[in-house]
Formats: C-alpha cells, structure tokens, sequence
C-alpha cells in the first residue's frame, strides 16, 4: 500500500506539472544509471493519452506510466550505436516482411496460426512486435503476453535473446520461467515459460485473467500438454473475447488447427533459406566409395557390443546375415523403386544404427577434406549415440585433430554452459562439427551450419495402450522432420544434406509425427482435468485436435482410481487434489504427503526429487562399472535404488557443510549437478507442501524427521503401488536362477544399473518400482524389494472409506501369484486388521 500511494503520488505530479520525458526517466534506476545524458526526442503526452489517464483508475495509471517508461527506454536503445545494429538484424529477418499483416490479423481475429521456416524469427521476434505495438498503442499498459515453449532450454535461452535484443536485462520487461526457476519481474510485459506453467497457472486462475496474448510455440511438435492447452484455450475463447492466441508452427500442417479454430486465418512467413542439395545413401555410397560390406556393417554395429556377444557366447552369424540381406534387399528396393511387402518388413527393421558411425566417421572425413568451410551438424537419435560417436572421432587423426575440427554435443540433458559454445564461431581453418538430437531440428538455430547429416531415426517415447507400456524406441523420423533437419543446412548459403538411409525409405516415411497424447500415458493429464473442474476425462479429451484412444483413457483412469487420486465416480479425492497441488507426477506426489504423514517427509523428500530429476549416479559410459559399483555400496544390503540415492545424497549433504560437496561426488560417482537438483527441489517439495498446509516453516531440519529404513521403504512400497514385481526363485536349475514376472508383462528384467541386478541376490518376494519401460525387453528401473507384510500392509490403497479396498485388490494379485504361504500370512493379518478396524 505504502509503495502503491508513493507512486500514484508520482503519477500525480507528473499530470499536473507535466514533467519533461527526461524527468520522468530519471525515476527509472535502470536509465539513471545509462550513460547517454542527451535528453529525449519524445514527445510529452498527446491528447489521447492525456484524456485517457483522467479516465483511468490509480491501477491502469500506474501500468500507464511503467508502459510510457518502456518506450522511452526502447527509443533511447534504438538510437544508441548497438541498438541500431540490433534494429538492422532484427530488421533482415523475414518475419519483419509481415509484421504489419501479423499485427492486422492478430488484431482482428481471436485466434491466427503463424507457420514459418525455423529462423525466420517466429518465436524471437512475434511477440516482440506484439509487445511493441502494445506499448505503442494506448492499451499497451494493460498488455502481458505469454509465450509457451516445450522446452525448458528454448524458455531460457529464447528470453536472454529478445532482452538482448531489446537492450535490457533479463528480467524487466521480458522474463521466463520455468518449473523450479525463472526470473521475478513483476513488470513482465512478455513471458517465456514451458507449457507445463501455463497449465499449472490454470489452476488457480481459470480464465486467465490479466493475460492479454497467449502465444503457443512449436506446435508442429503436438507435445500432450499443448494439445491439452489447445482444448483449454478453445473453451475459453468465447468467455474471454477480447483474449488473443497464437499458434505458431515451423512445418505447414496448419490445416489442422485451423479448421479445429474454425475460421483462423493462417499468415505464412516466407523464408529466404537457401537452396539445400540432398544426398541419399546410395548417392553417398558412390560418392564417397564408401562400401556396405557385412563385415563392414558387423564392425559398425559396434566392436564393443559384438565383444560381449562373444563373451557371453552368444551367436553373431544370425545378426550378421540379417544386417546384410536387409540392407541388401533395402538397396534392391532403392535400385527398383518399388516396395513388395516384404520389402516393407525388412525396412521397418533395417536400422541404419548398424551401419551407423563408421559410415558417419566416413561421411566427416569425406566433408572435412573436400568440401568449402562452413559447420556440420549431425543429427543422432541420443545421448548414448552422441558420446559413442564423439569417443570414435576422437580417435580418428583428422577429425579428432583440434586444430582441424572442434568436436561439440548438444543434447537437453547438457549444462547451459556448454550449451552455448554451439553457438560461437571456431578459428579459421578449424570444422565446426556438432552432433545433436532432434532439439537442433526446430528450437535452436545455429546459424553457420552448411552441411547436415541426418540418420534418419529419433528417440521417441511410445505408448503402447494395450499393454499399458511405455516404450522408449529409436524411431523413423517423419518426412515433416527429415525436411527440418535438411532446412538447418541452407540458413546462410547453399547448403547440402546427406540422408543416411536409401530414398525409398525417405518415401515411406509417415507425412508428419503421431501426436504425444496418442502415445504417452495419460494420468497426469487426466489428473489435471478433473482439477481444472473441466469436465469428464474422456469427454474432455474427445475434444482434442486428434482425440486418444479410449482405452489409453480408461488405463489412465483406472490407474488413478488404484493409487486413490478418483473415486469409483471420476471424482477427485482429497487425496487427489492434494496430489495434483504437488509439481510431480501423481504417484511420487502421493508418496511425498505419506512422507509427510508418516514422519519421514526428509528421506521421502530425497527419493522423489532423485526419481522425478534422474538418477543422481554418472551415465558416463567409460566409468559405468565404477559407477554401479559405488552405487551398490550405498544400497548396502538394503536391494533399493531407493535407497542408495537417498544415502548418496546424504553423504553429500554432510560433505558440504565441511565444503567437500566436490571431491565427495568425485570419489562417489556422482554428478554435482544433480546432487545439487534434488538438493533444490527438495526444498521446492517443502514449500509445495507448506502451501498446501501439511508442513509449517519451522518442520524443515531433517532431524526432525525419523530416518527409519523399515518405516521408509514401506512408503516407498505404499507409493509405488501397483507397480510390483513377484521375485521367484527357480529351484529346479543348477545356477541359482531367478524370475522377474508383474502381472500385466509377464517375464520382465531389471535394468543394469540397478542395485538389485541380476536379483539373484534378493531376500524378499517383492519389488516395487518407479518405471517400466519397453527397450527390446520390458525393463523395470529403480526398485526396492519388499517383504510380504509391508506389501500387504501398504501396498494399495490408503482410504479409509472402503476398509476392503485395498485387500481386494491384494487379493487379485495375490490369486495371480499363488503364493501359498502369502495367502495364510494375508488370511492372518487381514483377521487382525478386521478386528482392529471394529474396535475402532
Ligand atoms: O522461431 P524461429 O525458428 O522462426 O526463429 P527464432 O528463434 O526467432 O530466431 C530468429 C533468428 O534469431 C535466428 O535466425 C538466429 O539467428 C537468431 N537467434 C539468436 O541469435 N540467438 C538465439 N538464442 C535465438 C535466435
Ligand atoms: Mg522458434
């Protein structure tokens, strides 16, 4: 109230003495301390906006002078020498051809889908000409626009860029956030944030109130969340008409928005990249002399991986025959032109991994020597293929030589410092050469890129409803992609691009990507209606662009059902709607407030932040026998991943205090940097659940906090439930053999870095897990075994309502098992539970 009266007070004066511009900028620290004296050509406030401050509330008057502010500063920025310069790039892109007609139709219409070549300025410079003609305008004080991206790096990196490019910090007219960080500017006029945030800000304010423009960004990706933000936005439109909303899309299936806004027009950026030649393979084969011999493809399989097939005796003639006659019947294919269905199959299984890198190092070798300057950009399917190929360069003599080329990655995963090195220019003389995944295809430019190599393939996370299981698989990218990938080399020349797989499999690639929310579970979603208040999940859902599959619905409910989040109704639960306050997924949210219920919210507090980051030990492939081991003396003999993260982040905690944070997560195998994640989301868990009322301030010393193992794992039982594993040994055979089986998979592994594997080692029946992935196998990760009675105990569900609830369900899975000896251990205790459930 104080600081409010102060600056009405400003405002005030500024009416009636009618102050010079220069005055009312000497209020602004920022400009105060610029180095420019001159005063400004601005003129004092003109009719319009004179009568307009008379009829505003004290509210709008002050937004009216911060709007007035901002363009001074803009002008004083566009005037000074860098910003001119900024002014003039800004002005070569060709986004700036349409400004006027974006601006138009953005005015006259509710809602405009924006397509565009990646680089022709959408996401830097659209919401900067909205901002601009805000400010410009009357109504620019009232402005604040919302920009979502996908990813949490384009968030960030998109936002330093547009207030560099405006002159000012981060932080002051333009901000971005994104969950755990973002800047704390209360004058955003523009936000960059990730999707989930706008979500997120749904909840408590349903109708956006105060947002002006919400911009959705690559929408050609159709993430689930911004299908989910599409539905929203259209329910919304009619009670929010003077809300604007743009959908902006690097590839050109704009139809489909389109015609599910019925009626937004469609403004097409005209790009000005340059001619790009493409190469297929058999063109590279004949270009480079490069030839696809068995043994050659047996070699580029992978030396490393053939040597541990032959270790474990395993045969290599199959593979070896099978690489061979489908990359010939591939060619074949190519040679004709023509696909029989046979042709078909072996292509849907060829896979250019396995002629993979050594072609890639050919390919490089074959640019470096021959070809003008310029930067290669390597397209691979992930992390674990990056780091494969960049340790094969290394070694190569030419590629591997710094003062010849300079050797970068750029995957999400990587630190922003890093990051950033893609960007700048290498020496003269020197080959810029980055290896990347998909995220170089549309959210980050690089702009001196002349030659692209693309695999072909992407890590893709599938879903498959049936079996109610997430795949994650190396998948054909879609033609839509390929053309991305093939644009990245044409951006400040003539560029070329060298396909790694046949034409003919170009051709039989799918026109576009399937949509996320067609393949990926579905219960955050779902999770997230019901606590919007919008309605039936599947109703809601029906309404999406491309609705999913009703059964992949109805998995995901009844998962919510079985965890306690819906009713038997679809209703949310209390538990439900706490869980869905929390910023995690709903089983580890529920796991967090048994935390907190059951005095041991500091070690649960750990679990979650290491199972919802990643896990905390390094992926470095080089040093991972090491790393498992160090992670299996911190599970001791407790058979938990769970555990030993939480034990490894402990250590660390106490080596903090004692400043060794550093040499500990050395001597330990751990990364520092996530360490120092969970560390930060730990406390993000605690605000979350002080804001929801289960915690208060003066509850966060871990002392507090019981560190009971037994007490901990049980939680960890309650909250990974129904996610279990039976653990049975097999007497019959010589070795001491064991079998993983969960109902729905049947036989199922566990991953390698597990503490638990091979689980030969286990002393309970159970394992509980956090994930199921299908690889070539269904592969549990991150599990803790349990005994009978904590399963029985805790497992299922928590409601009181329904005192048999959870010994129902027990019961089917105990009849799946057939443990004799569990069934009397059950029979006894549910007797004891019975009785103890009257006295209450
Ligand atoms: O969104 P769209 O792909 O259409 O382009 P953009 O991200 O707005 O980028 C427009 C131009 O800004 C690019 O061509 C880059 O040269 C430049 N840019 C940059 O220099 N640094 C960034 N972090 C982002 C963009
Ligand atoms: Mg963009």
């Amino acid at each position: 109230l104080e600081l409010q009266l102060q600056v009405h007070d400003l405002i005030r004066a500024h009416i009636s003495k009618k102050p010079t511009s220069r005055e009312i900028l000497s209020d602004n620290p920022l400009l105060r301390s610029s180095s420019s004296n001159r005063s400004l050509a601005i003129k004092d406030l003109d009719e319009q906006q004179r009568s307009l401050v008379h009829n505003s509330s004290a509210n709008e008057k002050i937004l009216l002078r911060k709007s007035w502010i901002l363009r001074c500063q803009q002008q004083e920025w566009q005037e000074s020498p860098e910003g001119q310069k900024m002014l003039e790039y800004r002005r070569s892109l060709p986004a700036y051809k349409e400004r006027d007609a974006l601006l138009k139709a953005i005015s006259e219409n509710q809602v405009v889908i924006v397509t565009g070549e990646t680089g022709c300025g959408k996401t830097t410079q659209l919401p900067q000409y909205i901002l601009e003609s805000e400010v410009e305008g009357t109504r620019g004080a009232l402005c604040s626009i919302i920009c979502t991206q996908p990813r949490r790096i384009s968030a960030m990196t998109v936002s330093e860029r547009v207030a560099a490019e405006r002159g000012e910090p981060l932080g002051e007219s333009v901000g971005y956030k994104v969950r755990l960080e973002g800047t704390k500017g209360r004058d955003n006029r523009l936000l960059f944030c990730t999707t989930g945030i706008l979500l997120r800000r749904l909840i408590s304010d349903r109708t956006l109130r105060g947002i002006s423009h919400v911009i959705v960004d690559e929408i050609h990706e159709r993430g689930k969340y911004e299908d989910f933000l599409l539905i929203v936005l259209k329910e919304l439109l009619p009670r929010r008409p003077e809300l604007r909303v743009i959908l902006m899309s690097a590839t050109l299936n704009a139809e489909l928005f389109s015609s599910y806004f019925v009626g937004a027009p469609t403004i097409h950026i005209r790009g000005f990249t340059h001619p790009v030649k493409v190469h297929f393979l058999e063109d590279i084969l004949e270009m480079t002399g490069y030839r696809l011999t068995p043994q050659n493809q047996i070699d580029d399989y992978g030396e490393e991986n053939m040597r541990r097939k032959r270790k474990k005796g395993m045969s290599l003639g199959k593979r070896k025959s099978w690489i061979a006659s489908s990359v010939e019947d591939t060619l074949k294919a190519a040679d004709f032109n023509e696909y029989s269905p046979k042709t078909r199959v072996s292509l849907s299984l060829w896979n250019p991994d396995s002629i993979g890198l050594n072609l890639v190092e050919h390919v490089l070798c074959h640019i470096v020597r021959k070809e003008r300057p310029g930067a290669v950009l390597i397209f691979m399917t992930g992390w674990g293929d990056i780091k494969a190929l960049k340790d094969q360069l290394h070694s190569n003599p030419l590629l591997g030589d710094p003062s010849k080329a300079l050797l970068l990655a750029c995957h999400s995963l990587m630190p922003i410092d890093e990051q950033k090195l893609i960007f700048d220019r290498p020496k003269d003389g020197v080959r810029k050469i980055i290896l990347a995944t998909n995220i170089a295809e549309t959210s980050i430019t690089i702009d001196d890129v002349v030659f692209v190599v693309d695999c072909g393939k992407a890590n893709e996370s599938l879903y498959d409803a049936l079996n109610n299981l997430p795949c994650l698989l190396p998948n054909w990218i879609s033609k839509a992609a390929a053309g991305q990938r093939r644009g990245r080399a044409g951006r400040v020349q003539p560029g070329e691009c060298y396909h790694l797989y046949p034409r003919c499999v170009y051709d039989s690639l799918s026109e576009f990507q399937l949509p996320q929310i067609l393949r990926t579970p579905l219960e955050s979603l779902c999770l997230h209606i019901k606590s919007l208040q919008l309605g039936s999940i599947s109703e809601f859902l029906s309404k999406a662009p491309q609705p999913p599959e009703p059964l992949s619905v109805q998995n995901a409910v009844e998962y919510l059902k079985t965890v306690g989040a819906l009713d038997e109704d679809e209703n949310l639960t209390v538990l439900g709607r706490y869980v869905s306050m929390l910023p995690v997924e709903p089983k580890l949210g529920k796991m967090l407030i048994l935390g907190a219920i059951f005095n041991c919210l500091d070690p649960i507090m750990t679990v979650v932040a290491s199972l919802s980051l990643r896990d905390p030990f390094v992926t470095s492939f080089d040093r991972r026998r090491e790393a498992d081991t160090a992670k299996a003396q911190f599970a001791a003999d407790d058979c938990s991943d769970h555990l030993a993260f939480l034990r490894a982040y402990e250590g660390w905690r106490d080596a903090e205090r004692q400043l060794s944070g550093y040499d500990y997560c050395c001597r330990n195998f751990l990364s520092q940097q996530t360490i120092r994640g969970i560390d930060f989301l730990r406390r993000h868990f605690f605000r979350s659940l002080k804001n929801i009322g289960l915690v208060d301030h003066n509850m966060e010393s871990c002392s507090l906090w019981s560190h009971d193992t037994h007490l901990i794992r049980a939680i960890i039982c309650a909250g990974s439930f129904p996610s279990l594993c039976s653990v049975m040994f097999m007497p019959q055979k010589a070795k001491k053999s064991v079998m993983l089986r969960t109902m729905e998979d049947g036989h199922v592994l566990l991953g390698l870095n597990s503490v638990n594997f091979p689980a030969s080692e286990i002393p309970y029946p159970w394992l509980v897990f956090n994930e199921k992935v299908k690889i070539t196998a269904v592969v549990l990760r991150d599990s803790t075994a349990v005994s009978d009675s904590v399963l029985l105990l805790y497992g299922g569900r928590i409601s009181r309502g329904e005192e048999d609830g959870h010994l129902k369900m027990l019961d089917g899975y105990l009849d799946f098992f057939m443990e004799p000896n569990l069934a009397d251990t059950y029979v006894f205790l549910k007797e004891e539970l019975d009785e103890l459930i009257q006295k209450k």
